[in-house]
């Protein structure tokens, strides 16, 4: 990164040069291909995170098959997919909601991937093959998670050894999950738009039956929570409820389909689903304020009038996240950084960041700006708000510390996280059963896999990180923190002034 990487011509007078490190700025300019390298490794991070048969182009080589039974309990084929952080279960709210970030960074800033777009689609696609066969396994259910997650949490085993209980759960319309069921329609939505023109027949296939998830959403609602209790509470419990998911889910499916039934469902629903409420907390829980942005884009950009409302519930929520706006209520950290909440604060950091740069990316097209009380707030400050948090993931910051693990100079070594903490299959071939696996959680040492591209909970409010794999709050990845950064990221491999 740039601390390292600072090009100066030799013949440069010394005293320039003292100068401009005098200046601090030699830690302070990321280049081009410094945004490019997070890029390609922001993606890798989900090889790591890979349940099921590890394919022969895996890239990430320390990994190997694991869940090979999953579904086997229940007679269904549930083998793939993804873990969502440190541990061995797979959840489904939170990898359908990994999924929409995903597939919406690449709608959004595809264009500047380069080479990674094959492995970012590629990503996407681990996510969307397991959710078809959750969604299409049993009809009239769709399955939501793999894995007791007590259970799992008593062990500290890395996912090739693991020999807990692999009960499924499913919600149905007796015991009806609209959140994650709709969840999982705007993630098959979105994919649905990415694979288009490179693979129609699957591209069909994601929205025909994201539209089944829907209606099937819609039509029986409660709170997956409600139904499934212990199993996914207090681990991603839905505390904001299913009406956000089912505004967010129409809306995916509106922008894939512009079917206007879904436009129809938009505008006679999106005020008692809550369209309106200020929230300013982006997350695997609450989706309000991205569905409120990609609306406000049917209107800048296509000029759909019914969304103007839209545009102004975009304004409000810019404006209570950029500092210097009269209406902020974020918060942020001496050193620059949003904090909202002490654990995987991380994960609203690059949520918002890249509700920013999508929002600068439709007022620019439409020559638009933000409208804060009496300050008007451009497009060119909503990009240099998310550039800074950007820059402090990367190692910008007081702690002068990458939270990208893998990435510049200096980054966690002790990261929350089972497989990399453990040794490899690969290294260490023998099964690690549960009661000899904590003495790898309880390590001194640095983690013999390095688990390159995972972005961590992150500091603290006081800009304070321990990197201490104990420090679950601070020192987890989650496949949700990723997601909005890989869109972020590419957008700044292409868009930035560094060489
Ligand atoms: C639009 O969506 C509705 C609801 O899913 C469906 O019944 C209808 O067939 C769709 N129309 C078209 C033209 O695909």
């Amino acid at each position: 990164m740039s601390c390292a990487a600072l090009h100066l011509p030799s013949a440069w007078p010394l005293l320039f040069m003292t100068l401009l490190f005098s200046m601090d700025v030699s830690c302070s300019a990321l280049t081009a291909q410094d945004y490019a390298d997070a890029l390609d490794k922001s993606i890798l991070f989900y090889e790591a995170q890979r349940s099921g048969e590890v394919p022969s182009n895996q890239r990430l080589k320390w990994r190997a098959d694991s869940g090979l039974s999953d579904g086997a309990l229940d007679h269904v084929d549930l083998v793939g997919g993804y873990y969502d952080a440190g541990d061995n279960v797979k959840f489904g709210l939170p990898m359908a909601f990994t999924t929409t970030l995903l597939a919406w960074s690449v709608i959004e800033f595809g264009v500047s991937m380069q080479s990674q777009i094959q492995n970012a689609r590629a990503a996407v696609r681990w996510s969307t093959d397991y959710l078809l066969k959750a969604a299409t396994a049993t009809p009239g259910s769709l399955y939501v998670q793999v894995g007791d997650p007590n259970k799992d949490h008593q062990c500290w085993e890395r996912p090739e050894d693991m020999d807990t209980p692999r009960n499924v759960y499913k919600v149905s319309a007796q015991n009806p999950g609209s959140d994650v069921a709709a969840e999982t329609a705007a993630a098959l939505a979105a994919a649905s738009i990415i694979f288009q023109e490179s693979d129609p027949p699957y591209s069909s296939k994601l929205l025909l039956t994201a539209m089944i998830m829907f209606d099937f959403a819609d039509r029986y609602r409660g709170a997956y929570s409600d139904s499934l209790g212990s199993a996914v509470c207090p681990f991603y419990c839905s505390y904001s409820g299913f009406n956000d998911e089912l505004l967010w889910g129409a809306s995916w499916i509106y922008k894939a389909s512009q079917n206007s039934s879904y436009s129809s469902y938009i505008q006679s629903n999106g005020h008692t689903l809550g369209a309106e409420d200020d929230s300013n907390s982006f997350s695997w829980d609450d989706k309000r304020a991205g569905t409120k942005i990609l609306l406000s884009q049917g209107f800048l950009q296509k000029n759909i009038q019914e969304f103007q409302l839209y545009k102004s519930h975009s304004d409000n929520y810019i404006c209570s996240l950029i500092p210097g706006s009269p209406s902020v209520q974020a918060q942020y950290t001496p050193g620059g950084l949003l904090y909202k909440a002490g654990e995987s604060n991380l994960q609203y950091v690059t949520s918002s960041t890249f509700l920013l740069l999508a929002y600068a990316k439709y007022l620019s097209s439409n020559g638009g700006a933000a409208s804060c009380g009496g300050s008007t707030i451009t497009a060119e400050m909503l990009i240099a708000q998310a550039k800074k948090q950007v820059d402090y993931i990367l190692g910008d910051n007081p702690a002068k510390m990458s939270y990208m693990v893998g990435f510049g100079q200096r980054y966690p070594l002790h990261v929350h996280h089972r497989g990399a903490s453990v040794p490899s299959i690969h290294a260490h071939p023998a099964h690690i059963g549960c009661s000899e696996s904590f003495q790898y959680l309880q390590s001194g040492s640095p983690d013999p896999n390095v688990l390159v591209g995972a972005i961590l909970g992150g500091p603290d409010n006081n800009d304070n990180f321990a990197d201490d794999r104990n420090n679950y709050r601070q020192s987890e990845p989650a496949t949700y923190i990723n997601a909005p950064f890989v869109g972020a990221v590419a957008f700044f491999s292409a868009n930035s002034t560094g060489s």
